[in-house]
């Protein structure tokens, strides 16, 4: 097989097809079952693209109801899973942490062989109501503190402010972490829905495919920008810095946290929206902080898009915004699982829906095939 066949990275290739969402680098922007992603952020709370994204339409007020109250049936984590949490070493990484306290939901569920649809999207619902406890029990052990039950008198925002520090923020605060919600939950064939298409494709169980799909988001390439983008900020230190750290950056070729997409080219379109919410908040929370957060990175939105025509990605300006929320940066790649749990479990049902064992070909690089040499002959 000639090299030139070879699609490194799958760049390129069509691997299936999808009715969940669509990419469309030509206008830089993604819409989830026909909507536009920037139009649902701004008219749906995240519960409506919840529903929409596993059943394809936007839901009526009684049939969103109905979905709320099967979500908060949902909640709740046994008591066998949180001293599990208890003994994880507080030292590992929340995103592995979750991966494995995913991995013993599997193992609690006895329907676990059970693929029929109708069962996956009571799971879908199910990983979608205890995976924010998870997140949320996790950062309160590992900082010495006790978990906090859902409350069901709160919506799917509210309550993940609640059960991480035991109050809810502003209005403005909720909307704009609501807002991420909309944003970060589904992007078609990235790393980790493909990642979980492809456990899918073995009928190994949806535990195993969204356990999966965590490892494959955990990765720095993937979905660990949004921390990234918070530690850079940190480093540049104040707004009056931010244009000369920039420079600095592109003359030394450094790869700036945030910014280019292998999609989009001249823009994102989730962008306007997350960083409109992130205004909003930082006005809010009126602090010389958020303040200076706001003004560092419009310096570097500003001077990047000057110097180099690359603009930012949804990580930009969704980094400092959990910051400011008050999530530890860590955090931050669980939470887009809080929200991406929706693209994947959709993807699975996709999958299933008419699934063909995903198994490519590769081209073999290693010797011609030869005779093995006796133990006692070999050099
Ligand atoms: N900072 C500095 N330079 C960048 C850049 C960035 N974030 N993104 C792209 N460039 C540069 C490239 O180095 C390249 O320069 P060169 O022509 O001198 O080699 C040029 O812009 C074109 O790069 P491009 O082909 O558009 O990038 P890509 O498709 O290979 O990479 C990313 C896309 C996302 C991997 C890359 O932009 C990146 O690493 N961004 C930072 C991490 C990030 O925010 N990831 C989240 C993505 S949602």
């Amino acid at each position: 097989m000639a090299d030139a066949e070879i699609k490194y990275g799958l760049a390129g290739v069509i691997a299936d097809d999808t009715a969940v969402s669509k990419v469309m680098p030509e206008t830089n922007s993604l819409t989830y079952r026909g909507y536009a992603v920037q139009d649902l952020a701004a008219q749906c709370r995240f519960e409506e693209t919840a529903y929409l994204i596993w059943n394809g339409e936007l839901p009526t007020k009684a049939e969103l109801d109905d979905f709320n109250a099967k979500e908060k049936r949902e909640r709740g984590l046994t008591d066998d899973l949180i001293a599990v949490m208890r003994k994880f070493p507080k030292g590992a990484h929340p995103m592995a942490t979750l991966r494995t306290a995913v991995s013993f939901l599997g193992i609690e569920d006895s329907e676990i062989e059970d693929h029929a649809t109708d069962k996956l999207y009571d799971r879908a619902i199910s990983l979608y109501a205890k995976i924010p406890q998870i997140v949320a029990t996790d950062f309160r052990l590992r900082n010495g503190k006790e978990p906090i039950a859902p409350d069901n008198n709160l919506g799917f925002a509210e309550n993940f402010f609640h059960m991480c520090f035991g109050e809810v923020p502003a209005p403005e605060i909720v909307r704009c972490f609501d807002i991420s919600m909309t944003l970060y939950a589904e992007h078609s064939f990235n790393a980790s829905t493909f990642t979980a298409r492809v456990i899918t494709s073995s009928l190994s169980g949806i535990y195993s495919s969204v356990t999966g799909a965590i490892g494959s988001l955990k990765g720095p390439l993937h979905g660990g920008a949004n921390e990234a983008v918070m530690d850079m900020l940190k480093e540049v230190g104040s707004a009056e810095n931010a244009k000369a750290w920039m420079l600095d950056a592109l003359a030394t070729k450094k790869k700036v946290m945030g910014f280019g997409h292998r999609v989009y080219r001249s823009g994102d379109s989730r962008v306007p929206t997350m960083t409109a919410a992130f205004k909003d908040m930082v006005d809010i929370i009126g602090t010389d902080e958020a303040k200076m957060y706001w003004e560092m990175s419009r310096a570097l939105d500003e001077t990047m898009v000057s110097e180099k025509g690359i603009y930012p990605n949804l990580d930009f300006p969704a980094g400092p915004a959990y910051y400011l929320m008050g999530f530890e940066i860590p955090m931050f790649t669980p939470i887009f699982v809080v929200s991406r749990i929706t693209g994947w479990t959709a993807h699975i049902m996709e999958q299933l829906g008419d699934n063909k064992l995903i198994r490519p070909l590769s081209n073999y690089t290693g010797p011609a095939q030869r005779d093995i040499i006796a133990i006692d002959k070999r050099a």
